[in-house]
């Protein structure tokens, strides 16, 4: 297909910024339900031995933290909700079963797509504060044993909320065919942008049309001034 044909869907420093988040997590996660779960405390070795578990698990936390709060800066915007995602809601049976309303407007992203980012957002921000909270090492001698223990709780109930969280989102990427390539190539295809986000796909193709234009009018403009000057 060529270029032309195509979209830019995700910029390089996001797409940056994803790859590493999406190692980051594994590790994170995987070397997290170790240290809560000792029956698969060999998930641990992804960092080596139960020590350095302890050490890097928080270390690589805050980089996964520090990571979604660039995509959150990067990507707020797209995910604001509005009264489309309210329709796009009510019709979730029949796009589950793959019959999608023609006639709803979805931005660059969907309302289920929003749904997860705001629950992304929200999840890695309990897991930051409460781990914080935990970490022997730095902040620990600061609060009780009963906020501690609050904190314990909370934070293993937003890991493992998260972890489901991205398993769903891994699948529906891989459902929805072309959204990968558009996370690793960062271009989707007209047709498929046209298909999936109908109204993004006619906001960016009238920004097209407007740099078209732009871009015209002003070789016009340069030719009328090169026929001044030779007249
Ligand atoms: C194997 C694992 C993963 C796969 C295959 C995957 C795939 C994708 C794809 C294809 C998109 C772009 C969707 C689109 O353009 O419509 C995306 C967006 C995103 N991903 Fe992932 N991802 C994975 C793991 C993660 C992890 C671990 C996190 C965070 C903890 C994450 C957070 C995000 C966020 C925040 C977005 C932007 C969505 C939005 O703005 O609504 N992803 N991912």
């Amino acid at each position: 297909m060529s270029k032309k044909d195509m979209i830019l869907r995700t910029p390089l420093l996001v797409r940056f910024c994803h790859v590493f988040i999406v190692i980051l997590f594994i590790i994170t996660a995987l070397s997290g339900l170790s240290l809560f779960f000792p029956s698969i405390k060999a998930f641990g070795l992804v960092l080596g031995t139960p020590q350095l578990v302890r050490e890097l698990h928080p270390f690589l936390g805050g980089i996964v933290f520090i990571l979604l709060m660039f995509m959150l800066v990067r990507l707020a915007h797209h995910n604001i909700p509005n009264w489309d995602d309210i329709r796009w809601m009510k019709h979730i049976k029949s796009i589950i079963s793959g019959k999608e309303p023609e006639d709803i407007p979805i931005g660059k992203y969907n309302a289920g797509q929003k749904v997860l980012f705001w629950c992304i957002m929200s999840l890695i921000t309990v897991l930051m504060v409460t781990g914080l909270i935990m970490w022997r090492r730095y902040f620990a001698e600061y609060f009780s044993i009963e906020i501690i223990r609050i904190a314990i709780f909370f934070h293993s109930l937003a890991a493992i909320g998260l972890i489901l969280l991205i398993i769903g989102h891994a699948y529906m990427a891989f459902w929805v065919k072309g959204s990968i390539k558009g996370m690793i190539n960062g271009h989707v295809s007209r047709a498929w942008a046209r298909k999936n986000h109908s109204k993004w796909y006619h906001d960016e193709m009238k920004k097209i049309y407007i740099a078209e234009q732009e871009a015209e009018n002003k070789s016009n403009q340069k030719e009328n001034n090169s026929h001044k000057k030779l007249a």
